[in-house]
């Protein structure tokens, strides 16, 4: 296929200069409605291309998803507004439903917890791999993944995260291959690979592994606009026409054409320019770490098979502080950004966006960091790996039973109706459906108490949680 094409900038670029009176939706009318402040700071073109599905701009969305589709390797895709996050619940809806199981990580992220609740299945959480060393889930092995579905053969699908968070992509190709010997179909959470495939020196993208269907959020590794994804699918073991029924339900019948264009453009730019961009993102990274890890006190995640190199992870637990503490200082003092503190790290996504400038700036903020006169820092104590959960309802169930809110610390084995977790990275601590141990609701303080940012709690100060009555 021709990928120098953009179908839907080249059909929106038409209507710039179309004399038109226009009686469709939006009702700002290609800006002359808009807030004026916003169209100073925005720019007028921006308000004359907010347009909805007119003549021919529906066929180039399809071409555009057609193009992707050769893009990325898929029989089919989908383009998504709203993140990976309702493409992971799509292709939930697609293969299970009430009184089905369905295998997961309980690494994934909050949408496919979500996902379960709109579906109602009954997930069967699979033990995830540890690295002290790094505080790190590496994800599941497939030893783990052959022994449960060899206990549990009526299971109707598989569905994992790869790449986490941290770049960790597992071993991706064993994992697919262990699923279809049971004839399973496997569904990849990729939010964070959407790069993957276009790079011989990255760690294999989950489509060339040969998962059922996968999900990139395009806008989190290419360069679209914020909520943009990619949903695809190959092979026949899942219903392409029953995941495009679950894509309709829950995308929105009036899609950004301006975000459409955004991942148009950016599968334009991985194809063609793809491969040199990445290879100098890679070097930057490669760079950033090999100098952060001479910094005494400080050492980047490394060394973790199948990790992707762009993503750049800093242990900063060996100066006495948190990650969270460190995060504050780069913010307010010296002028960075990360993407995400934990307790003992801090993850940086070096992508195609960032220049040598911002690398340089991270490593003197490191080195700025660790020349600071140290105040007598107290040892940040071990921290507890994330608590297992134990599962008593289904997320539907318990989200849809009568409950009440009562106090977090006498909630102790009660069943939480409420999707708790850190954000970033969204893994939940505790679910609908699932018993609250004390693990948990220390767990809970902690991340709270070292400063990190807990949602879902309907109680914003987490002094009350939601349980089942
Ligand atoms: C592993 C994982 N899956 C899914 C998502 C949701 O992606 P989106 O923000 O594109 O909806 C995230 C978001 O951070 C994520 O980390």
């Amino acid at each position: 296929m021709n990928h120098h094409q953009a179908p839907i900038l080249e059909a929106i670029a038409q209507y710039l200069e179309l004399d038109h009176a226009p009686f469709y939706m939006p009702g700002h009318k290609r800006g002359v409605g808009i807030d004026p402040e916003f169209m100073a700071l925005l720019g007028e073109n921006l308000f004359r291309l907010d347009l909805p599905e007119l003549p021919n701009l529906d066929e180039s969305i399809t071409k555009a998803e057609e193009l992707a589709a050769d893009a990325y390797g898929s029989d089919c895709t989908w383009f998504l507004v709203n993140g990976s996050t309702s493409g992971i619940a799509a292709m939930m809806l697609a293969v299970v439903g009430i009184g089905d199981k369905i295998l997961m990580g309980r690494n994934c992220h909050k949408a496919a917890i979500a996902g379960l609740v709109l579906c109602g299945a009954t997930p069967i959480y699979l033990e995830t791999d540890y690295n002290s060393e790094f505080d790190l889930d590496c994800g599941v092995t497939p030893s783990t993944l052959q022994a449960v579905l060899e206990a549990n053969p009526d299971v109707k699908a598989v569905m994992l995260v790869s790449p986490n968070y941290f770049g960790v992509c597992g071993e991706l190709k064993e994992l697919v291959a262990i699923a279809h010997s049971f004839n399973i179909p496997i569904l990849i959470d990729a939010a964070h690979g959407g790069h993957l495939r276009f790079h011989p020196d990255l760690p294999i993208d989950a489509l060339t592994a040969g998962a059922d269907v996968v999900v990139h959020s395009i806008h989190k590794m290419g360069s679209s606009l914020t909520q943009t994804a990619m949903l695809h699918i190959q092979g026949t073991r899942v219903s392409s026409d029953r995941l495009d029924q679950a894509v309709q339900m829950l995308q929105s019948t009036s899609p950004n054409i301006l975000l459409l264009a955004s991942l148009d453009v950016a599968r334009r730019q991985m194809v063609l320019q793809g491969q040199e961009l990445l290879q100098t993102t890679i070097a930057l990274s490669n760079y950033g770490r090999s100098q952060i890890n001479q910094i005494s006190n400080l050492h980047c995640l490394d060394h973790i098979p199948n990790l992707d190199p762009t993503r750049l992870t800093v242990m900063v637990n060996q100066l006495g502080k948190t990650g969270f503490d460190v995060d504050e200082i780069f913010y307010q003092d010296l002028g960075v950004m990360a993407e995400l503190p934990t307790l003992s790290q801090l993850v940086f996504v070096v992508s195609i966006g960032n220049t040598a400038a911002d690398v340089d700036r991270l490593i003197l903020a490191f080195q700025n960091l660790a020349n600071q006169k140290r105040k007598k820092t107290l040892p940040i104590p071990p921290i507890p790996k994330m608590p297992k959960a134990n599962l008593k309802l289904t997320p539907r169930e318990a989200f849809f039973s009568p409950n009440c809110a009562m106090s977090l610390e006498s909630a102790s084995g009660r069943i939480c109706t409420e999707l708790i977790s850190p954000y970033p990275p969204g893994i939940p601590i505790i679910c609908p459906g699932e018993e609250i141990s004390l693990e948990v609701i220390d767990f809970l303080k902690l991340i709270k108490d070292a400063g990190g940012v807990i949602n879902g709690c309907s109680d914003r100060t987490m002094a009350t949680i939601k349980v089942v009555i």
